[in-house]
């Protein structure tokens, strides 16, 4: 394949235009009536709030132009599946024809045949590939992303899944949030011999990757197809030890009891979550975990089930709403697309849909004190959009409405 040159390489992402200075023409998106600033200080954010009343302090720094753009914090996708070989439009084809997702993944499609080509992918491929994706994520404001392993299934093979995400966030200048998803699904070798290879998640593959730093949190996709609830609670024990945040895919297919599960061991999320009965809610309000919702694939599965908004809602647990980007269920590369559908298939409502696209994803990845807000002392992660009002950010589908993207205190995106 032809060398790939990342849009953004280490050093020309420090070599963008520094976003220091104030900020103004702008509207926050929570009170888009009022003129408002934002001091950016050492690519920290120094000061924000009404234009009328910035510190004379700050009235000789350079000022930056907004245009009377709208303005969010930097976006927040705070579950992918980024990083893999080959993709799956054969299988959407099949679901087309009838089959369902579980049927594909019994017979040997779904995540087996997408580790098949990511363990046949070289780590330079793979960059290649998951670049391209991260730019069209990048485009729309994303400043902060989740990315999980799950499609290597060997330490060697989730080793260079995680070396992947890590080169990616160097490259482009985007936190990058790593999860170790070993327990994704069960390598065709160990079929019939789960508790083994749960063993050897657990035992081997987790501790290595660790000790390596590449491991910033632990997820199991505890379903029918995938993995028992007794095997969940394994992995968590094993993630415990190495003092890492867990979290869940949960509840997405049936109800597998994984959310108060992952709730008792202090899950930063559960996600998915269709499935989530009302115990699970009371144990995720408790606990504080954080529910992120995945519209895509909802979406793509063409999923009847919603997940229980009202009941979230009114007990209070913060909701996210992500692409859950993977080439199987939801091959999404559009975050507002996702905000669109939490609108439209969710019924969430548009400051929902935002904060759970920016603090609300935040949290569900324990960025809060960094991420998905505004707020001084934060590092300047922030999105200038061309719209008039807050709520166009979940009505247009398509558009391109980005005008600006302030990323790690650097001008990363203008038009
Ligand atoms: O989040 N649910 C499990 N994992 C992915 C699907 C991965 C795949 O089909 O490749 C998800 O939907
Ligand atoms: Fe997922």
């Amino acid at each position: 394949m032809t060398p790939f040159e990342p849009l953004v390489s280490p050093a020309s992402h420090a070599s963008l235009a520094s976003a220091d200075g104030v900020w103004t023409h702008l509207r926050l998106a929570t009170k888009a009536s009022e003129q408002a600033a934002i001091v950016v200080a050492d690519g920290k954010i120094g000061w924000v709030g009404p234009r009328a009343d910035l510190p004379a302090e700050f009235a000789a720094l350079p000022v930056h132009d907004g245009g009377d753009a709208l303005v969010t914090p930097g976006l927040v996708d705070c579950h992918t599946h980024l990083v893999y070989g080959g993709q799956r439009a054969n299988e959407f084809a099949m679901r087309l024809a009838g089959a369902s997702y579980e049927e594909v993944a019994r017979a040997g499609g779904g995540i087996v045949s997408s580790v098949r080509a990511t363990r046949e992918a070289s780590e330079d491929e793979l960059f290649a590939s998951a670049a391209k994706r991260l730019e069209c994520l990048l485009a729309e404001g994303v400043c902060a992303i989740e990315i999980k392993s799950g499609y290597g299934l060997t330490l060697e093979h989730e080793r260079k899944q995680l070396l992947v995400a890590r080169r990616l966030g160097e490259a482009f200048g985007v936190t990058v949030r790593t999860t170790f998803l070993g327990a994704h699904a069960l390598p065709a070798e160990y079929a019939g011999r789960s508790a083994a290879y749960i063993d050897l998640v657990c035992e081997e593959m987790l501790p290595a990757l660790a000790a390596e730093g590449l491991v910033d949190a632990v997820d199991v996709f505890c379903e029918r197809i995938a993995f028992s609830l007794a095997e969940t609670e394994q992995v968590f024990k094993a993630a415990q030890r190495l003092n890492l945040p867990v979290k869940l895919h949960a509840e997405q297919l049936s109800d597998m009891g994984g959310a108060a599960l992952a709730a008792r061991y202090g899950a930063l999320s559960c996600d998915h979550i269709e499935h989530l009965s009302t115990a699970g809610i009371e144990a995720m309000r408790a606990a504080g975990t954080v529910a992120v919702l995945l519209p895509g694939a909802f979406y793509t599965l063409r999923d009847t089930q919603v997940p229980p908004i009202a009941a979230l809602r009114e007990a209070g647990v913060p909701m996210a709403v992500s692409t859950d980007h993977n080439p199987g269920t939801s091959p999404a590369l559009s975050l507002l697309l996702m905000v669109n559908m939490a609108c439209t298939l969710f019924r969430l409502t548009v400051p929902e849909a935002i904060a759970g696209v920016t603090e609300h994803a935040a949290r569900a990845l324990g960025l809060q004190a960094t991420h998905g807000a505004i707020a001084v002392g934060m590092p300047a992660n922030f999105v200038l959009w061309d719209l008039r009002e807050a709520a166009e950010l979940a009505y247009w589908v398509g558009q391109r409405p980005v005008r600006c993207v302030v990323r790690q205190g650097r001008v990363a995106l203008h038009d």
